[in-house]
């Protein structure tokens, strides 16, 4: 059993990995500033696994607040997803990006060091590979990013990979998560975005749930077999395990790694939507616009090394089952945690 710091763990993927830690035995503390996501996550994690939390709401960049979690829970592994994500918004205020993520990142790494935590696990994403790379995409592929969100992701690798390389006491997974989605099974928690969501199956969620009026499908002229653009869909909750698995294997003496996180499957944004239309039994109102800045046609991961290596099984290959997972947390949470009620079903 490990005692795991989940930094910015109250957020979509956090609250998901939370969860799994606890019901594989491990101790789990949060520390999260809030800033894009809510303390309510948490409590509905306390109510799914009937386990507590510890939770500190402080900035993962202050190196104080930090020391003090440090100073009072003896900490194994920290998992880092504390940062902020949205694409557009970094090219407008890259700055604030590369502080920000970077910060988190340092302070972490340095108050980890003075108090002799070991295992790092890092969650980066597929926005740090070339586009020009041949699909799937492996780990050794070229890296090159086309906005600050996805250099702040590369250059945390790069830090990280650095520090490992003079700290032989250190070592670091690097996960590169493709597209995640889909919600956990008890569908007391799932994605909840800030204000007007980024990511496609989020909005998609919101036009079902009548929250907006139509979705736009960015650009129809890639090359694709239908025009739209090909992305790797990976349900949350295998994402999650891997986080398990990552901690252990470097708890068990494992040497620095990088992984994938994919299924390996492409589907364009058309067949998401069909899908979800399916799988919501609802119409979603969709229209042609164009293309997004930075948009890649295709992104599909090999995500051979991880199960070899960290014995990572998928278990959800199904698209519209990961689609009816988010959708029953949705349909349930139209207006996300804002409710603020408590489920009495689990
Ligand atoms: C995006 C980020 C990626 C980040 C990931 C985190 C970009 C360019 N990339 O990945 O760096 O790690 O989110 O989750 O933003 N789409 C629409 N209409 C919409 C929204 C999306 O057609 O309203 C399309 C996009 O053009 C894309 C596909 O759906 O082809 C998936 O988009 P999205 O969910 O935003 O993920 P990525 O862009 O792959």
């Amino acid at each position: 059993m490990a005692t795991i710091l989940c930094a910015g763990g109250a957020g979509y993927i956090g609250t998901h990995t939370c969860i799994a830690l606890l019901q594989a035995g491990h101790k789990v503390i949060v520390a999260d500033d809030l800033s894009n996501s809510k303390k309510a996550a948490l409590d509905r994690v306390q109510q799914i696994t009937g386990q507590e939390i510890p939770f500190y709401q402080i900035d993962i960049k202050n190196e104080n607040e930090l020391s003090v979690i440090f100073a009072k829970h003896k900490i194994d592994a920290v998992i880092h997803w504390a940062g902020f994500k949205a694409v557009g918004e970094s090219v407008e205020k890259p700055l604030m990006y590369y502080q920000n993520n970077l910060g988190c990142t340092i302070s972490l790494l340095k108050v980890m060091a003075e108090f002799g935590a070991k295992c790092f696990v890092f969650s980066s994403s597929a926005t740090v590979y070339d586009v020009h790379n041949a699909m799937p995409l492996k780990e050794e592929d070229v890296c090159a990013c086309t906005n600050p969100y996805g250099w702040t992701k590369w250059m945390g690798e790069q830090i990280l990979r650095d520090v490992g390389k003079v700290d032989a006491q250190m070592s670091v997974v690097l996960l590169r998560y493709f597209n995640p989605i889909g919600a956990h099974e008890s569908g007391l928690i799932g994605e909840d975005p800030n204000g007007i969501p980024n990511n496609l199956m989020p909005y998609i969620s919101q036009v079902a749930v009548g929250k907006r009026e139509k979705l736009s499908i960015f650009g129809n002229d890639y090359d694709t077999p239908d025009g739209t653009c090909i992305r790797d869909y990976i349900h949350v909750t295998d994402l999650a395990q891997a986080h398990i698995l990552a901690v252990e294997y470097l708890m068990n003496g494992g040497e620095s790694n990088t992984f994938n996180l994919g299924n390996g499957v492409g589907f364009t944004v058309k067949e998401v939507i069909e899908t979800a239309r399916k799988a919501t039994g609802l119409e979603i109102k969709a229209q042609t616009a164009p293309r997004r800045a930075g948009d890649p046609a295709r992104l599909i991961a090999s995500s051979e090394k991880a199960k070899k290596v960290l014995g990572w099984k998928p278990e959800h290959a199904d698209l519209e089952e990961i689609i009816s997972s988010a959708w029953k947390w949705h349909s349930t949470h139209p207006t996300g945690f804002a409710d603020g009620r408590r489920d009495a079903s689990c």
